[in-house]
């Protein structure tokens, strides 16, 4: 078994190596020649009618990793300059509406999912009942903001620069913020700006969540689940702004970075937890 491994590594490498050989020779694309193998490969295996049943289930995964690893290395050769700005914009819209819809679609499936465990409705009768509810579906909201703000700071390395906390390079609100014309431009190609819109949410987060955790431990009759929900709310925020400072103050390590991201979309459910309690 592990010889069999062993050469199939060594064949999948002296594979790539002539991928690579033959599309630098005749200057084609390395995905377009993996493309053409893989037809070719199928039209020979169907005419000697030899089928490898664990073949079948293994090409999506192959394919998905060879366009990661195509992206990758493209995404390696890239150089910038001012011609490319409009490019690098609109593909930059495009991920945000990517992450955008996937986060709506985390937040449709998760909802579904906890209706189906949780069927049964909150009956909120009094005024200050129904306060608490439009103040959980405010902090979703937060989050999701929150959520998108930190893929901006990630988008164009924001975390690499200011890192000090609470002050930014000395200042509560640094004095470049407006530094780019037109102003709106700041908000998406500012370093200082879009991190400072980062511990703004923080901070507004920092004070929403402790007061929705302070309303359900103080208003009579709402389901138990709701005040779990917002213990476990409480924590995961506090312990996500521990991570952002931390990810700031040390430079953006990755595992750090990739940690205070999974937490992001832990802390989102924990919010949707509490509003679907309410609802
Ligand atoms: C509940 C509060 C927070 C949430 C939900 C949150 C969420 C996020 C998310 C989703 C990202 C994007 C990660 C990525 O796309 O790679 C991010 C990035 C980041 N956040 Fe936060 N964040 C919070 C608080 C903070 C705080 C308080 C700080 C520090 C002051 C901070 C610092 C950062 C930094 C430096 C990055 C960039 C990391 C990188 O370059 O990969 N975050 N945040």
């Amino acid at each position: 078994m592990t010889n069999t491994a062993i050469l199939a590594a060594s064949a999948l490498l002296v594979f790539a190596y002539l991928v690579d050989a033959v599309g630098k020779r005749f200057r084609l694309p390395s995905v377009v020649l993996l493309i053409l193998t893989g037809m070719a490969l199928r039209q020979v295996m169907d005419g000697v009618e030899l089928h490898l049943r664990w073949v079948e289930p293994m090409v999506p995964i192959i394919g998905t990793l060879g366009l990661i690893l195509i992206v990758l290395e493209g995404a390696l050769d890239l150089t910038v300059n001012r011609a490319q700005r409009r490019l690098i914009a609109v593909s930059s819209a495009a991920a945000l509406a990517g992450f955008v819809a996937a986060l709506a679609i985390f937040a449709a499936m998760f909802w579904v999912g906890l209706s189906l465990a949780h069927p049964r409705q909150a009956t909120l009768t009094s005024a200050r009942q129904r306060s608490v509810r439009t103040w959980a579906n405010g902090v979703v909201a937060l989050v999701f903001a929150m959520a998108l703000s930190g893929g901006f700071v990630a988008g164009i390395r924001a975390g690499f620069a200011y890192n000090t906390f609470p002050l930014m390079n000395g200042h509560l609100v640094p004095p470049e913020i407006f530094a780019i014309e037109p102003w709106w431009h700041n908000f998406f190609w500012n370093m200082a700006t879009v991190q400072f819109d980062h511990r703004a949410l923080a901070w507004l987060l920092a004070v929403a969540v402790p007061l929705l955790w302070w309303k359900l431990r103080t208003t009579d009759g709402l389901p138990s689940r709701a005040r779990s929900g917002g213990h476990l709310l409480a924590a995961l925020v506090a312990m996500q702004i521990a991570l952002g400072i931390a990810t700031l103050l040390l430079g953006v390590p990755i595992a750090l970075a990739a940690a205070h991201q999974a937490g992001a979309v832990l802390v989102f459910a924990a919010a949707l937890n509490v509003a679907h309690a309410l609802r």
